[in-house]
């Protein structure tokens, strides 16, 4: 077979680069922002293999408009941004990475959680602002994690890793999933609510961690904020449709719930006009869970490995799609 060529959607780890350049040709775009569709369509045309972000949109339209296309290795454990069954119809293997960014993403969620809890980003602009002006006892109040029930929604390997967090801060975990995980809930401790809004009723702080999907999209809505404490706090590591933001920004505004601390937003970047941005209880970041310097590079490493093993018709560590692979005419 001729070299391939694959075209890489951002500036990655240069390790992964190198390994891409050791057995294919390769483009990469090379600016902040990404290619726009139009772009992206133009680039992959020619291309054998794409490596793409959560930022690019892989569908009907992308995959037309690159016939030569077999392999699309997206570097993100999250894949909302790829039409799985349009790619599996045209006979093109989708990968992810999964496992390599779990511990990082939840020790992030675990960072905004404590950050929210504690208040830190306000005491930071309050220093900044010149209003230390005096210690009182009074000052920046916040909220105990020992002691407090935590409610994980979606126990996959993330949430899982939050729950475990939690546990040794003396949290107590409830958690609602698709699969009940009995082996988990005995090894850490943990409580297994059906109902979500009784999960919601029960916690002081509740995680979101579950893909979206169409059934998961909205399902933190006006309904569910307004099952929750007034005291509770939310935070969002998973993507930001799961969170209706509007009915967010009533509830944390009228008092429903006391706070949130998001890293993922409806739409993303987060324009500057977002009513959430005037609201003191609110942290937001800009989609950087799983950005440790170490674990970016592992995350495009198996990208590229990922697209290479796909490109050369051997297993690819971790892919959604392998049935691609069967029907597959070019
Ligand atoms: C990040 O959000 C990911 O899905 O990897
Ligand atoms: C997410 O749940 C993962 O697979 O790391």
């Amino acid at each position: 077979m001729s070299t391939p060529h694959v075209f890489v959607t951002r500036m990655i780890a240069p390790e992964a680069l190198a390994l891409l350049r050791a057995q294919a040709d390769v483009d990469v775009w090379p600016h902040e922002s990404p290619p726009s569709a139009n772009e992206l369509r133009e680039r992959a045309h020619t291309c054998d293999g794409l490596l793409t972000m959560l930022t690019d949109r892989v569908d009907a339209g992308l995959l037309d408009a690159a016939p030569r296309v077999r392999v699309i290795s997206n570097m993100a454990v999250g894949y909302d941004n790829i039409q799985v069954p349009e790619a599996t119809k045209r006979g093109v293997l989708i990968g992810t990475t999964p496992g390599v960014l779990t511990k990082t993403s939840a020790e992030f969620a675990f960072a905004l959680l404590l950050a929210a809890a504690r208040r830190v980003v306000e005491g930071d602009q309050f220093l900044r602002a010149g209003k230390w002006q005096t210690w009182h006892p009074g000052m920046l109040l916040g909220r105990d994690l020992a002691g407090a029930t935590l409610g994980i929604v979606g126990l996959g390997a993330i949430g899982l890793e939050v729950a475990k967090r939690a546990r040794v801060f003396e949290m107590h975990v409830a958690y609602t999933s698709r699969t009940r995980k009995p082996e988990e809930e005995q090894r850490y401790g943990l409580t297994w609510i059906h109902d979500l809004s009784d999960l919601l009723q029960a916690s002081d702080f509740v995680s979101l961690h579950v893909a979206l999907t169409e059934q998961t999209r909205h399902l933190i809505g006006l309904k569910q904020l307004h099952h929750m404490k007034r005291t509770a706090i939310l935070v969002n590591t998973a993507r930001g449709s799961v969170v209706d933001q509007k009915a967010l920004y009533g509830a944390l505004r009228e008092g429903v719930i006391a706070g949130a601390a998001l890293d993922v937003a409806e739409q993303e970047p987060m324009p500057l006009s977002e009513p959430l941005l005037t609201l003191p209880n609110v942290i937001v970041t800009p989609h950087i869970a799983s950005a440790s310097v170490a674990t970016r590079t592992r995350m495009a490493v198996m990208a590229a490995q990922n697209l290479l093993a796909g490109l050369s018709g051997q297993t690819m560590l971790h892919c959604l799609n392998p049935q691609a692979f069967v029907g597959r005419k070019k």
